[in-house]
C-alpha cells in the first residue's frame, strides 16, 4: 500500500523507515498540514501517518485511495471521524507510547506544588534564605490526592502517588475495584472535589470541557492544588485565574492549554502560584521512539490486512 507521512515535526522518521523496509514496504515523508497541501503531496496514498495535518471531507473525497488515518499520539481531533467512518476510512491513534512519562510529568507538578519548589527556588535566588515563606507544607501521608479519570495514565499516577504516601481518591464512572487499586477510595465527583489536597485529571476533553470552573473551584479546598496533563479546556482558565487570583485555590500544574502554543503574555503565565509546562508530559527520548515504531507497526499490519492494535472508529468489514 501507498504509505505517506503527511507532516511531523520530529528531527527524523528513520525508525519509521526501519519498520517499513523490515516489512518490504515504503514510505513518503511530506510536508504537508493544510488540505490543500495534503491533497496535492499525498493525493495517491491509502495510509497516512499523520501529526498535526487535517484530514476533512475535503481531503477524504480528493483522496479516495485513502484506506486508513494514524495518528502519531492520542488525539485524533484534527480527523473528521464521522466522515472518516462514511468514507470507509478507518482510523488509528497511539495511545500507550508515554503514559508513563504523563504520570511522571503529573508526579512532578504534584511534588513541585506540595514542597513549593518553585516558588521557593525563585523567593531563595531573588530575595531571601528563608524557609518561613514556605510555611505551611504538610506531610504528603496526610493529605488526599483524587485522580479524576482512572484509565491507563491515571490508574499508572495513582500507583505512583500512593507509592509517595498520599491518600488516594478516585473518580471515574467505569473504574471497577480490583486488589490492585484497592488503596483507591471510589467516590462522587462531588465528594473528590470538597476533600483533596490536590487534584489531577485524566480524562479526555471530549465531554468534559469547562469541567473545572469558578463555581467547582470554590468547592475545593482553599489550600488545595490542580493539575491539568490531560487536555486543554477541561479547566476553563478565566475561571482558574480568577479562582487563583482570590485564593479559592492554593496553585495549579498545567502542561494542556486551551489555544495552544500559548503565548507568553498569557495572564496566567504571571501568576506565582500557577507552574506551567508547554504540553511536554508525553516527551521522554524513549516514549518518542516508542511513539514512532508504534505507528509505522499499526501501518504495516493495516497494510498487511491483520488487526491493527489501537482502531478509533469502527467500520464494517474491517478485520479490527
Ligand atoms: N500531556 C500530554 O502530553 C498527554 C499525553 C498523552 C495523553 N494525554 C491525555 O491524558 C488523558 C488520559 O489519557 P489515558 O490514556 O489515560 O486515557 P484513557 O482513555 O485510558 O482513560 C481516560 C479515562 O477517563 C474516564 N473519564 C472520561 N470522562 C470522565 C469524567 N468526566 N470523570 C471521570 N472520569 C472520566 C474514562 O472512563 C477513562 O477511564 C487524555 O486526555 C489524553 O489526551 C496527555
Amino acid at each position: 500500500m501507498k504509505v505517506y507521512i503527511t507532516d511531523c515535526d520530529h528531527d527524523s522518521v528513520d525508525i519509521e523507515k526501519k519498520v517499513f523496509a523490515d516489512a518490504g514496504m515504503e514510505v513518503t515523508l511530506c510536508n504537508a498540514k493544510s488540505e490543500d497541501e495534503v491533497i496535492d503531496q499525498c493525493g495517491d496514498g491509502e495510509i497516512f501517518i499523520v501529526q498535526y495535518a487535517k484530514i476533512t471531507k475535503k481531503v477524504m473525497d480528493a483522496i479516495p485511495s485513502l484506506k486508513y488515518v494514524v495518528r502519531y499520539g492520542v488525539g485524533v481531533d484534527t480527523i473528521d471521524l464521522l466522515e472518516a467512518t462514511k468514507h470507509g476510512i478507518q482510523v488509528g491513534n497511539v495511545p500507550d507510547y508515554g503514559m508513563n512519562e504523563v504520570a511522571d510529568h503529573a508526579i512532578a507538578l504534584l511534588l513541585s506544588l506540595k514542597r513549593k519548589i518553585i516558588m521557593m527556588n525563585d523567593n531563595t535566588k531573588n530575595n531571601k534564605w528563608d524557609y518561613q515563606k514556605s510555611i505551611p507544607i504538610h506531610r504528603f501521608s496526610k493529605q488526599t490526592v483524587g485522580v479524576v479519570g482512572l484509565g491507563r495514565i491515571g490508574r499508572n499516577f495513582a500507583s505512583k502517588a500512593h507509592a509517595l504516601g498520599f491518600n488516594i481518591m478516585g473518580y471515574d464512572p467505569y473504574f471497577k475495584k480490583s486488589e490492585e487499586f484497592n488503596y483507591i477510595d471510589s467516590v462522587s465527583l462531588e465528594k473528590l472535589i470538597e476533600n483533596s489536597d490536590a487534584i489531577s485529571l485524566h480524562i479526555p476533553s471530549d465531554g468534559n470541557i469547562g469541567l473545572f470552573s469558578y463555581e467547582t473551584f470554590k468547592k475545593m479546598k482553599d489550600s488545595a492544588v490542580i493539575i491539568n496533563v490531560a487536555r486543554g479546556g477541561i479547566i476553563n482558565e478565566n475561571d482558574l485565574d480568577k479562582a487563583l487570583i482570590n485564593g479559592e485555590i492554593a496553585g495549579a500544574g498545567i502542561d494542556c492549554m486551551e489555544n495552544e502554543p500559548v503565548p507568553s503574555d498569557n495572564k496566567l503565565f504571571s501568576r506565582d502560584n500557577l507552574i506551567v509546562t508547554p504540553h511536554m508530559a508525553w516527551y521522554s527520548e524513549e516514549a518518542a521512539s516508542e511513539l514512532k515504531r508504534k505507528v509505522a507497526e499499526e501501518a504495516v499490519r493495516f497494510s498487511n490486512g491483520e488487526k491493527i492494535h489501537y482502531p478509533i472508529n469502527k467500520l464494517e468489514n474491517t478485520p479490527v
